[in-house]
């Protein structure tokens, strides 16, 4: 049996280049789908998934995630002084308890494996989860349980993947596979970004890692590399060639590219007409639209 998850890392410090204006001011996980911030779905993900310790990666004008992890004083008090106990309860019921939960900065930005290695401390020397907080999975169970399941049976490093057409590539992680059973692939291989004559495969990594604690120090020595930056996937390769093993798993779930400002829209479609108590009638609105 591999050693249990228990952390998870949310590198949240991006620019959010890709949504601007709207992330000028608002940290891009505090962008809402229907009713709720994007790193609120991404906890509930975690917590489903049995994870009991959250780190945040932060950086600048991000403070309004740590808040939205604190106690609203003002308005509870407000809210129940109105009787609005029922949101109140939704206010809080997805909050990791004090204690489990911190924050850390990354004051540079220097990529993706940086951020991840600003938070060894706080994971110390366990397997860990990485979740992208703009790729929202939808799934039952959801993506991340169902990644810890299959982890249980490869052990070593998991990512959950994801075909897509050639021409896309080169905006993700791809693995060069050794083994596919269509729900597992095994990678003896990946690399960032590649052009699409060059990858390996059409098989890319979507924001959800299991990783081995070994990759700190593959990453700390790491020279930047795609887009001038230190980043994951080279970490992971490095630990695919010291023997470690690596699997994609394909998920049975649909992600949503929030960071891409038709996938943020097309979430709030999905997610919208799936809601209980709005459904219905979102339907009909988007129906007198067409
Ligand atoms: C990052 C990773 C990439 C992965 C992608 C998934 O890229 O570097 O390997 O496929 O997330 O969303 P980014 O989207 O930050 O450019």
């Amino acid at each position: 049996m591999p050693k249990p998850v228990r952390k998870a890392v949310f590198p949240v410090a991006g620019l959010g280049t890709r949504t601007l204006p709207a992330t000028k001011a608002v940290p891009k996980e505090m962008l809402t789908v229907v009713d709720r911030p994007l790193i609120h779905y991404a906890i509930e993900e975690a917590k489903a998934a049995g994870i009991e310790e959250f780190y945040f990666v932060t950086g600048r004008a991000k403070s309004a995630i740590e808040d939205h992890f604190d106690i609203a004083f003002e308005l509870e008090q407000t809210l129940r002084e109105r009787g609005h106990g029922e949101l109140l309860d939704e206010l809080n019921e997805w909050l990791p308890a004090a204690g489990q939960f911190a924050f850390t900065r990354q004051q540079r930005p220097l990529g993706l494996g940086h951020a991840v290695w600003c938070a060894r401390n706080l994971v110390g020397d366990e397997p860990f989860a990485v979740m992208l907080v703009d790729d929202l999975m939808v799934g039952e169970p959801p993506c991340l349980a169902q990644m810890i399941d299959a982890y249980r049976e490869t052990g070593g490093n998991l990512v959950a993947v994801v075909e897509v057409p050639r021409e896309h590539v080169r905006r993700y992680g791809v693995l060069d596979v050794v083994g596919d059973d269509g729900r597992l692939a095994r990678a003896r291989g990946v690399v960032e970004k590649p052009e699409p004559a060059e990858a390996p495969s059409t098989l890319t990594i979507i924001g959800r890692y299991i990783i081995q604690p070994e990759i700190f120090d593959h990453l700390a020595a790491l020279k930047p590399g795609s887009g001038n930056e230190i980043q994951l996937t080279d970490g992971l390769q490095q630990l695919i060639s010291t023997g470690q093993p690596f699997h994609g798993l394909r998920p049975k779930a649909r992600r949503y590219d929030c960071g891409d400002k038709l996938g943020y829209l097309e979430a709030n479609v999905a997610l919208g007409l799936a809601h209980p108590q709005l459904g219905a009638q979102f339907r009909r609105l988007i129906q007198s639209y067409l």
